[in-house]
């Protein structure tokens, strides 16, 4: 009988949401798995390229689907896309889970990810909308986490053994 994930990791991009989440995996001999890594193998093509094609509406729903499965199927650790809190739905699917959420100021994320346009939703003024999306989410990622790890002064190392104490 499946237990469901040892620990959720959830928080916008360049948190370090997919490093951690393979460090703890590590120490827990665990498996580790990512659900934007599922969508984009179960749809053959890249998230951006889903963005573009079919919307943003559309990879929430898929996103949602992923997160369902790996939430029923996947006994180790599992991260989840910085937006997959904004879907109602896949909030309620980590109702009672061990979700972390690794959060990050905006200047940080400013700092680590930048103008990084293979991410679809920061093409242009890369603060600005920082800004905007972390007012956005913020309230979202508190909703669903049991223990919040801010990482902006921590190496992945350090926010691995943070989210392994908290939890
Ligand atoms: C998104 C974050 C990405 C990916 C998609 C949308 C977002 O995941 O799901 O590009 O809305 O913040 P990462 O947080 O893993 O980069």
């Amino acid at each position: 009988m499946s237990t469901g994930p040892l620990i959720v990791l959830v928080g916008p991009m360049g948190s370090g949401k997919s490093t951690v989440g393979a460090l703890l995996a590590e120490r827990l001999g665990a498996p580790y798995r990512d659900t934007d890594a599922d969508i984009v193998a179960a749809e053959g093509r890249e998230i951006s390229d889903i963005f573009v094609e079919d919307g943003e509406e559309h990879f929430r729903a898929l996103e949602r689907e992923a997160v369902r499965a790996a939430v029923a199927e996947h006994t180790g650790v599992l991260a989840l896309g910085g937006g997959a809190v904004l879907d109602a739905g896949t909030r309620a699917l980590l109702t009672g889970l061990p979700v972390a959420y690794l959060s990050m100021d905006v200047e940080e994320a400013v700092r680590r990810v930048g103008l990084n346009t293979a991410r679809p939703l920061l093409a242009v003024n890369p603060r600005r909308q920082w800004r905007e999306l972390m007012e956005a989410r913020r309230h979202l990622y508190t909703e669903v986490a049991r223990v919040v790890v801010a990482t902006d002064d921590k190496t992945p190392e350090e926010v691995a053994d943070a989210v392994l104490d908290a939890l």
